[in-house]
């Protein structure tokens, strides 16, 4: 029997079969050769393209082949904020980090307050504060001042909304509704916020009349926003943003599904202390065998292990390192202890190095921040 597993912008659940995905939403793969192209351009490889974290894309390829003919583009990211941001919230804004500096983009950033005072048990003015909490996260994960964006919904409304409405006189109930499930008891809220969401794609060709492309960076959940903004944009004389994709960390309690906010253990926030990661991380679900005896006998299962995988996708830069845990792991020669102590000493110099940069974003905010 098929596994079940959710994939929309309001809910990951289950183990996400990616293949699967990818022919569902009609995506496209990340070939070798795409990510060389990247790769070269950036003088440099990327760890999330290495592992495949980013998998997919829409028309990356189109960007790519305009930008060697010399047309540039920028870059558009977000997020919805209703609490404090973990780890799995800056894989996208590193790589969109990555990619600017790569391209020189200039950085469009939206943080959908808006979206998450509809859909979620938070209060608006809490959420607008988040906005600006996580726009330190966001500044930390490297975004270049003078060349990045960061603005709330809420507090930039004024100059969204001429380029949502433009959008949403373009987009049906109907289409709507088969895109993200609405239903007669949907607030009316949430039915028009599609259009601000694909607003920010459309930014630099009608703020500053720029004749460029737009790729936006993001996990794979966000894509039902931008079959919307595609399908209006030739209407509204605007080439059609790209997308590249990326897969979910999983949680540190199971690989169900992605990091959730509202279950605190599974989640390693920015700002939580080092021994409180360190705990998370050594309370984390691994492949391990139920006694030391047969862990040595029959060997562990890294293929489940969250461990592993946040070793793969985010912490082990060494290949080599990996593959000898690894196959360690699989004969029986270590013990979960011992990954776990591992990755829970790089998950705590991440966070230090990251806090660090966290920290000095509250004095770089102000040009980074735009509102009305
Ligand atoms: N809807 C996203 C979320 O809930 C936030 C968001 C807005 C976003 N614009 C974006 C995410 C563009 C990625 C790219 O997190």
């Amino acid at each position: 029997m098929q596994k079940k597993f959710t994939v929309n912008p309001w809910e990951v659940t289950g183990e996400v079969d990616y293949g699967k995905l990818i022919k569902e939403f009609g995506v496209q793969p990340l070939s070798k050769e795409l990510i060389e192209k990247i790769e070269k351009k950036a003088g440099g490889t990327h760890l999330y393209l290495r592992r495949g974290l980013f998998f997919s894309h829409r028309d990356f390829d189109v960007i790519m082949d305009e930008y060697e003919k010399g047309k540039e583009f920028v870059l558009y990211t977000g997020r919805g904020p209703s609490g404090r941001t973990h780890l799995g919230h800056l894989i996208p804004w590193i790589f969109t980090a990555y990619l600017q500096k790569a391209f020189g983009c200039k950085l469009y950033f939206q943080m959908t307050d808006d979206e998450k005072f509809l859909m979620r048990d938070v209060g608006l003015e809490e959420a607008v504060g988040y906005s600006y909490d996580n726009a330190l996260d966001v500044i930390a994960a490297g975004m270049e001042p003078g060349k990045t964006v960061i603005f709330s919904d809420v507090e930039y409304i004024k100059t969204i909304y001429r380029i949502a409405l433009d959008v949403a006189k373009r987009v049906t109930f109907s289409t709507a509704k088969a895109v993200f499930g609405f239903t007669n008891s949907s607030n009316i809220g949430i039915i028009f916020f599609p259009a601000v969401q694909a607003s920010p794609a459309f930014m630099a060709q009608m703020l500053e009349k720029r004749n460029v492309n737009c790729l936006i960076p993001c996990a794979i959940d966000q894509d039902p926003y931008w079959r919307i903004a595609r399908d209006v944009a030739p209407a509204l004389g605007m080439p059609k943003p790209a997308g590249i994709y990326s897969k979910f960390l999983p949680g540190l309690q199971g690989v169900g599904g992605k990091m959730s906010a509202s279950k605190e253990d599974t989640a390693i926030y920015t700002t939580d202390s080092a021994p409180v990661a360190r705990k998370k991380v050594m309370a984390a679900f691994t492949g391990g065998r139920a006694t030391v005896a047969e862990q040595k006998e029959k060997g562990g299962n890294p293929e489940v292990c969250v461990v592993h995988q946040w070793l793969y996708y985010m912490f082990e830069e060494n290949d080599e390192k990996l593959r000898n845990s690894f196959d360690d792991c699989k004969a029986g020669r270590i013990l979960c202890g011992e990954c776990k102590k591992y990755l829970a000493d790089k998950v705590c110099r991440f966070l230090e190095e990251h806090q660090k940069k966290r920290e000095n974003a509250k004095k770089e905010i102000d040009r980074f921040m735009v509102k009305d």
